[in-house]
């Protein structure tokens, strides 16, 4: 799958997109029938132990999405970039974007968009890096806006709506839209030739997108718009119980988890 195929896909029913953070969660989510990855940087919170995505560093993300890929056969791989690794200076972004196509082998980057990357994902797209943008919540700018639906009001709501024209212009392949009023995410999903990607944005996007985390139920809670299919969490617990005790009752290692040498001499 190409940029250009997942462009085509606006209107063509919903997309399933999950995150994923390494190679088995990528195979997995791929056996699942789920080609579209996304290596976010709520990898920070959710496996890093870090209270926000801020600190995220673009070689902890190459690492993360290299990991994706040698997991995913045919996936479509998006990179997340990190905090501050595009948005100040052109050549340092395209740059820090080159090294997740390059060197990771991600398909695309995803930029949490604004006025700022209207120009990036121009340049990008022209050279070759299929970008995703990513408008309403941003979470990197949550020191600015707090992690709160976002287009509430007609003047924010269209200030949306007109950064998605800019960011399609400019190239983008696909937007995600994040907690944003479902009305919202349906007006911008009717008005755009690419396809959204909701996540908090209501059943009218052209596709959804969750945290791998949150789906099995992994993570300690879900957000109030996500949802848990599994409890991998409790199954994980139980596991690791059973695997106490049975080392502390001496029923593991068992007969069959050992190997003796009758050639070693002296020894039991
Ligand atoms: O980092 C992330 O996981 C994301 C989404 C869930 C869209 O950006």
């Amino acid at each position: 799958m190409r940029a250009k195929d997942i462009r085509k896909m606006a209107g063509e029913g919903p997309i399933p997109m999950v995150t994923a953070y390494d190679a088995p969660t990528a195979a997995i989510a791929e056996a699942a029938g789920i080609d579209l990855l996304l290596v976010g940087d709520s990898v920070g919170n959710l496996r890093h132990g870090h209270d926000s995505t801020l600190p995220v560093t673009v070689d902890e993300m190459a690492s993360h999405t290299a990991s994706v890929v040698r997991g995913a056969d045919e996936a479509f791989v998006v990179a997340d970039m990190p905090f501050l690794s595009y948005g100040a200076d052109t050549d340092e972004a395209i740059e820090h974007c080159g090294q997740m196509v390059k060197e990771a082998g991600a398909d695309a980057v995803k930029l949490e968009s604004g006025s700022h990357t209207v120009e990036l994902t121009d340049r990008l797209t022209d050279i070759g890096v299929p970008v995703q943008a990513h408008l309403g919540l941003t979470p990197q700018r949550e020191n600015e806006t707090g992690l709160f639906r976002q287009g509430t009001n007609t003047e924010a709501a269209r200030e949306i709506l007109d950064l998605a024209h800019k960011h399609q212009r400019a190239g983008a392949f696909s937007l995600v839209l994040e907690h944003v009023p479902a009305n919202v995410a349906r007006q911008v999903t009717d008005d755009l030739d690419i396809p959204t990607i909701g996540i908090g944005a209501g059943p009218d996007c052209d596709g959804q997108v969750l945290t791998v985390d949150e789906i099995i139920g992994l993570s300690e809670g879900v957000a109030p718009f996500s949802k848990s299919f599994g409890d991998v969490r409790g199954e994980m617990r139980d596991a690791l119980e059973s695997y106490r005790e049975a080392v502390e009752d001496g029923d593991f290692p068992a007969e069959e988890h050992s190997h003796y040498e009758d050639d070693v001499d002296d020894f039991y």
